[in-house]
């Protein structure tokens, strides 16, 4: 069949639709996890989108607080206990399989943009060596503050006390610890900084 031919034509619709329904979906989920959010004393803004998979694992509650305009990719999960606070600013992007752990304290800024199969953990197992397993060990917070603008590659692992400040790009699989001054272009594990970004 030529491209040009009026039959051609009969799948465009579904392709539209199949292109639609999943946007649509993801405006669904987030509309019903906005309402939930807000129901329990979280706050939330405007057009949250969440694809599938999305495991918010000790539940909402007062302490998470979604901008405008967010967006939780594929598998993401959510791990904030009560009495953690997890703040995402506005039109931050959390693309696929991120991991976000918020035992103290998470802030990801406005516009941030954070790579598929992040981890982003503020608490991490004591390592003690004293016949507890370190499973089993108190967890030790320390908060993560990702500023505006940023830019996470794929698999970037942040660690608790990381401080990444705004307009930094991190490489994909790089390690933070630490600060990470704003703009720079950072990476390895542990990351460092390569140079700074530059005007056009
Ligand atoms: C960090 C990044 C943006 C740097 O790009 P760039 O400015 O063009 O930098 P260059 O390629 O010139 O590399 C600069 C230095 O950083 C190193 N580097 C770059 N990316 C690195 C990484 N991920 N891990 C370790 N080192 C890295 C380079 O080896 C080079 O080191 P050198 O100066 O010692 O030779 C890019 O490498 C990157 O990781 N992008 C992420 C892509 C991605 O994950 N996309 C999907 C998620 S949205």
């Amino acid at each position: 069949m030529s491209p040009d031919s009026p039959l051609s034509r009969i799948g465009d619709p579904l392709v539209r639709a199949a292109t639609t329904a999943p946007k649509v979906m993801s405006r669904v989920r987030g509309g019903l996890a906005r309402a939930a959010i807000r129901a329990v004393g979280g706050s939330c803004g405007r057009r949250l989108r969440i694809e599938k998979g999305l495991r918010v694992r000790q539940g909402w509650h007062s302490g998470i607080d979604l901008g405008d305009d967010v967006y939780l990719g594929r598998d993401t999960t959510i791990d904030c206990p009560r009495g953690g606070r997890l703040v995402i600013g506005s039109r931050a992007t959390l693309t696929q399989g991120v991991f976000v752990s918020a035992v103290a304290e998470v802030f990801i800024g406005d516009d941030a943009l954070i790579g598929e199969y992040c981890s982003v953990r503020d608490a991490a197992h004591g390592t003690a060596l004293d016949g507890i397993p370190m499973r089993a060990q108190p967890m030790e917070p320390d908060r993560i503050s990702i500023a505006a603008d940023v830019w996470l590659g794929r698999g970037v692992a942040v660690v608790a006390g990381a401080q990444i400040g705004a307009g930094a790009v991190i490489g994909a699989n790089s390690v933070v610890l630490g600060d990470i001054p704003s703009n720079a272009i950072a990476a390895g594990a542990p990351a460092r900084v390569k140079r700074l970004r530059e005007g056009r």
